[in-house]
């Protein structure tokens, strides 16, 4: 069974989908590897460190993909990448198909089949395959460091011989992975933290890492999540009290960082304007929802901006501006993925259709769109004729540098 490595082309993008050390584990299991040339130097992997894994260094996509079995990416594929594929190879990456559902069709008829691993269920045993919560735990911590770097003051406490230094008030906002991993950081950093959510389960957690847990209705939020643990919308009422006690919350804080996400959903508006800019000159503001709209009115993703003295980091693809560290685990992930399912007998990987974890990432199968989500939109029967290929290509994404980074 041949596993392709490809170089990552979408602007921006820094990972790879393999590291020298799964290569020589999917060897270790009896796969034969190619890794596209320069796939991993975003990374600092070189070829020459693949091929010591006993991959083969492959100079084109086309090379590398050719004949493989199995093709796995950190991004969706792009319409140029799609073409170098086989009839009949799987496909693994963060496919992100709710932003571009298009693309799953074009996989149905081209006979790929495609695992989204950005759609993992959250059971117990898919926990190291969790791709987000690997992203978004260096994401957090990345927010940090970059607030850190943008705020012209320091975050610890110091008293000096001169004077004390008052430590620096972060507030985040949203504590799941990315934001538990923000605030263990800035506590480690000396920071005083405080911080919302609005799932209850989240106020012990936060508590337990030394942060201040602040809300405006505790009650609601015990109806907040939903089985999956994520966060379901709040209604209007809560919403607005929300705002309201956000407003005279982040007027004193020094620096806030935004992680809150809803499944499917634009990211909840959090922060105004007006309270951008009821805040101290000086103060900095991450958006890590920058890509999926934003929890702050005034965020532009990608670029740093400044207003009435205001930093704000929307910064795309946050994983990736820690490239060595979120290419390790997302090839991690990957492996622990594809060997949970790999038959020793028949040395290759085998997809169990009817296991938890398929029934949750796989988005199509010899030729059909099989994901419920998609299933019902998609046009029409997949096994459709050869003819069909050109236009199928042509409706998955198309311009890499059209949409920068957006599965971070
Ligand atoms: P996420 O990335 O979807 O959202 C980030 C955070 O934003 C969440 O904590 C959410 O509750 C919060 N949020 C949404 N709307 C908000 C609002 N209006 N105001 C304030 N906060 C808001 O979530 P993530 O990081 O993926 O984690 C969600 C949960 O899943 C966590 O409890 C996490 O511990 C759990 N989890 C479970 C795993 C497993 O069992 N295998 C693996 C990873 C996470």
């Amino acid at each position: 069974m041949k596993i392709a490595v490809l170089k990552e082309t979408r602007s921006g993008e820094t990972r790879v989908a393999a590291s020298p050390e799964t290569v020589k584990k999917f060897v270790g299991l009896g796969a034969s590897v190619a890794v596209q040339a320069g796939a991993g130097a975003g990374a600092r992997f070189s070829d020459a460190d693949y091929a010591d894994a006993g991959a083969e260094i492959s100079a084109s996509a086309a090379d590398t993909a050719q004949s493989a079995d199995l093709v796995i990416k950190v991004q969706r594929p792009s319409t140029e990448e799609l073409r170098v594929f086989g009839h009949g190879a799987r496909l693994i990456a963060i496919l992100s198909p709710f932003n571009e559902p298009e693309s799953v069709e074009a996989y149905a008829r081209l006979g790929v089949d495609a695992f989204a691993m950005d759609l993992m269920p959250r059971i117990t045993r898919a926990q190291s395959m969790d791709v987000l919560s690997s992203q978004s735990n260096l994401a957090g911590y990345k927010a940090v460091i970059d607030a850190s770097a943008y705020f012209g003051k320091a975050l610890p406490m110091m008293m000096t011989a001169a004077g004390t230094i008052a430590p620096a008030k972060t507030f985040v906002m949203g504590a799941g992975v990315a934001g538990l991993q923000a605030i263990a950081t800035a506590r480690r950093l000396g920071a005083v933290v405080s911080a919302t959510d609005v799932r209850f389960a989240a106020k012990e957690q936060v508590e337990s890492l030394g942060a201040s847990f602040v809300t405006v209705d505790e009650e609601a939020m015990k109806d907040a999540e939903t089985e999956g643990g994520y966060a379901k919308e709040m209604s209007e009422d809560f919403q607005t009290r929300q705002a309201d006690f956000v407003a005279e919350h982040i007027m004193n804080q020094d620096i806030v960082i935004t992680t809150a996400l809803i499944p499917g959903r634009p990211a909840p508006k959090l922060v105004s304007e007006e309270m951008v800019r009821s805040m101290k000159a000086g103060s900095v503001i991450v958006d890590l929802a920058a890509e999926q709209g934003g929890n702050v009115a005034l965020t532009r993703s990608g670029d740093a901006i400044e207003t009435d003295g205001v930093t704000i980091l929307g910064f795309a693809n946050v994983p990736g501006r820690l490239a060595a560290d979120a290419s390790s685990l997302l090839a991690r992930n990957i492996f622990n993925f594809v060997s949970a399912f790999w038959d020793k007998d028949q040395n290759e990987f085998v997809v169990d259709w009817d296991d938890d974890i398929f029934k949750g990432v796989a988005l199509t199968r010899d030729g059909a769109v099989i994901h419920p989500a998609f299933a019902e939109a998609a046009a029409t029967p997949p096994t459709a004729t050869a003819p069909v290929e050109e236009e199928a290509v042509d409706a998955a994404s198309d311009d890499p540098d059209a949409q920068p980074d957006e599965n971070a």
